[in-house]
C-alpha cells in the first residue's frame, strides 16, 4: 500500500512538473491563447467550423451547378437542335430573325439584373438599348444574365452551341428592375417560361422526331400545347402527349424550395431529390452521365425509354455524377419563403390552420410541418377522387402529396400536377366534396387564408 501511494505520489509531482514545463513552453510560444480559446469551447468545437466551412462550400458549389452548369447538354440543345442558331438569327450567322431580349421575355425567360455592368442597366432604363435586336440578346448570353441559358461562344465572339441549367424552370426573378428582369429567386418555378416554344424555335427537329418515333407536325402540335409554366417530364418515356380529354398531358413546373425533409420528389413521387436530379440531367436536360432504372425497361409502360434504354445510360465521360452531392445539397437549403403579410387575413388563417387540423381533416395526408407525410408520402388517384392518368405514367402508379409552404411562389397557373384547379377556393371545393367534408362557406374562405399564409 505504502509503496504503491508512494510511486502515485512520485508520479503525480512528475506529471505537475511536466504540465508546468509544458505551459511554460506554449506561454514562450504565444500559442497560449489558442489552447485556452480550445478549453473553453466543448469537444469537438474545432469540427463544427471545418464542418461548416465545408459546407458552405458544399452548398456555393451547388448553387453554382444548379444555376450554370449544363452537364455537357449543349451538344443536345446546341449541337442537336441547333437552337443557338434560331437564337443568334441571320445577322449574327443563325438563321431566321433570331431572338430579341422582347421576345425572349415573352416566352417567359428571365434576365439576372445583377449580372449586367451598371452602364449597360443605366442604358437600358434610358431606352438607349435595342430590345428588339437580338444582338443584345447574345450580348446578355455573354454576361452569363439570361437565367439558365448558357452560351457558348469562340474566339471571335461568336454563339457556336447552347445549353440549358436547372435554373431555366426552377428559378425567376424579382422584377425589381422590370419585369421580367431583377435578382434571382433560386427554387421558385418560373411559371411563366413557355419551354414549348423555346425548344419549338429550333431549326432541327429531327432528334426529337427519331426519340418520339413521329412526324415533325406531331412535335410542333406537341410543343405548342404545353403552354407557360408547364414541361412533360414523361413525353420522353411513353410517348404520350395528352390526357385522355384532349388537353395537354404536361405538368406545372414545381419549386424546388422546401424540399428538405421531403421523403418522395415528383408528383408522383419517382424518387428522392437526388434520384430525380440524375434523371432530369440524363434525360430531360440531355447531359452527359450515367443513370440506371430498371423500371424504365418496362416496354409496355414505358415504350420510349425501353427502346432508348434510358433505364441504363453509360458514357465514359460522365459530367453529372460527381455533381448530384452539391446539387443535393444546395436544393435541400434552400427553404420555402415566407408569403408577405399583406397576402393573407392572420386571423382568419389561425382559424383556417385548425379546420386544416381538424374538421377539414388534411393534415390526414398533408402532415404538419411539411404539409406531406413523414414517411411515405404517396397516395392512389382514388384517396384525391382524381383520374389516375399522370399517376399512371410513373413508375409509382399513384400521387405524391405535395408540401404546401410557399404557395404564393407558385399559385400562378393553377395548383395540382397540371394545374386543374385555378384557384385555392376550387382545391378546397374539390375536397369538400371527395371527401364529404360539409365545410362552410366560412369555413373555406378561411382555410384559404390559411394556405396563402403558409
Ligand atoms: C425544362 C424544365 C425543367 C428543367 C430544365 C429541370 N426541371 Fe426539375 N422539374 C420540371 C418539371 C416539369 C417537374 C415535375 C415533374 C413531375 O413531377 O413529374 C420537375 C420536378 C423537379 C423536382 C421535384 C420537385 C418536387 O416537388 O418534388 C426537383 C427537385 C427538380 N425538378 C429539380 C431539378 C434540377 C436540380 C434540375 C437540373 C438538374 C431540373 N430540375 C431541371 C421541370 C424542369
Ligand atoms: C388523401 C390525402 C390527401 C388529403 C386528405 C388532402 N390532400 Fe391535398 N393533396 C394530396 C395530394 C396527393 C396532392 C397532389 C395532387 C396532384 O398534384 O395531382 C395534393 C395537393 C394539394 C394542393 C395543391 C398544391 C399544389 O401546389 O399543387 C393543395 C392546395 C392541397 N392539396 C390542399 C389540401 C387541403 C386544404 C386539404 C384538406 C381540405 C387536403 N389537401 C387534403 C393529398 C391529400
Amino acid at each position: 500500500m505504502d509503496l504503491i501511494a508512494k510511486v502515485l505520489g512520485r508520479l503525480a509531482m512528475v506529471a505537475g512538473a511536466a504540465l508546468v514545463l509544458y505551459l511554460g513552453v506554449v506561454i514562450a510560444t504565444g500559442t497560449l491563447a489558442a489552447v485556452s480559446g480550445t478549453s473553453a469551447r466543448p469537444p469537438g468545437a474545432a469540427a463544427d467550423v471545418r464542418n461548416a466551412k465545408s459546407n458552405r462550400a458544399l452548398f456555393l458549389r451547388g448553387r453554382r451547378i444548379f444555376r450554370f452548369d449544363t452537364f455537357g447538354d449543349q451538344a443536345f440543345w446546341g449541337g442537336a437542335l441547333q437552337l443557338h442558331r434560331a437564337i443568334a438569327g441571320r445577322r449574327n450567322g443563325g438563321i431566321g430573325p433570331g431572338v430579341s431580349p422582347k421576345t425572349a421575355l415573352a416566352v417567359g425567360l428571365k434576365v439576372d439584373a445583377t449580372a449586367v455592368p451598371k452602364a449597360t442597366a443605366a442604358a437600358i432604363k434610358a431606352g438607349n438599348v435595342n430590345l428588339n435586336d437580338p444582338k443584345v440578346t447574345l450580348a446578355l448570353l455573354k454576361l452569363n444574365a439570361v437565367v439558365g441559358v448558357k452560351g457558348f461562344f469562340n474566339r471571335r465572339g461568336r454563339l457556336t452551341s447552347m445549353g440549358i441549367t436547372c435554373a431555366v424552370c426552377h428559378s425567376t426573378v424579382d422584377d425589381s428592375f422590370s419585369p421580367g428582369i431583377g435578382r434571382r429567386l433560386d427554387g421558385w418555378p418560373n411559371r411563366d417560361l413557355n419551354i414549348g416554344a423555346v425548344i419549338g424555335l429550333a431549326p432541327s427537329k429531327k432528334p426529337l422526331t427519331d426519340l418520339l418515333g413521329v412526324d415533325e407536325r406531331t412535335v410542333d402540335r406537341v410543343l405548342a400545347s404545353w403552354g407557360p409554366g408547364k414541361f412533360d417530364a414523361a413525353l420522353f418515356l411513353d410517348g404520350k402527349a395528352f390526357r385522355p380529354d384532349g388537353k395537354t398531358a404536361a405538368t406545372l413546373i414545381p419549386p424546388a424550395f422546401g424540399l428538405a425533409g421531403v421523403n418522395l420528389a415528383t408528383y408522383t413521387g419517382w424518387g428522392t431529390v437526388t434520384y430525380w436530379n440524375a434523371f432530369v440531367a440524363n434525360l430531360e436536360m440531355h447531359g452527359r452521365g450515367n443513370f440506371d432504372d430498371d423500371r424504365l425497361d418496362d416496354a409496355r409502360q414505358f415504350p420510349v425509354a425501353a427502346r432508348n434504354r434510358f433505364g441504363h445510360v453509360r458514357n465514359r465521360r460522365d459530367l453529372i455524377t460527381s455533381k448530384l452531392s452539391a446539387l443535393h445539397f444546395y436544393q435541400l437549403a434552400i427553404p420555402a419563403p415566407k408569403p408577405p403579410r399583406r397576402y393573407f387575413n392572420a386571423a382568419a388563417a389561425r382559424r383556417g390552420r385548425a379546420i386544416f387540423n381538424g374538421k377539414g381533416r388534411c393534415q390526414t395526408c398533408h402532415m404538419q410541418p411539411k404539409g406531406t407525410q413523414t414517411g411515405w408520402n404517396l397516395v392512389t388517384p382514388a384517396e384525391i377522387c382524381t383520374d389516375a392518368f399522370a399517376a399512371g405514367r410513373s413508375a409509382t402508379g399513384r400521387y405524391r402529396t405535395t408540401p404546401l409552404d410557399g404557395i404564393f411562389a407558385r399559385s400562378k397557373r393553377g395548383f395540382y400536377h397540371d394545374g386543374r384547379y385555378p384557384t385555392l377556393r376550387s382545391v378546397v371545393e374539390h375536397y369538400d366534396s371527395c371527401q364529404n367534408l360539409k365545410l362552410t362557406p366560412r369555413e373555406k374562405v378561411d382555410l384559404v387564408q390559411y394556405l396563402r399564409s403558409r
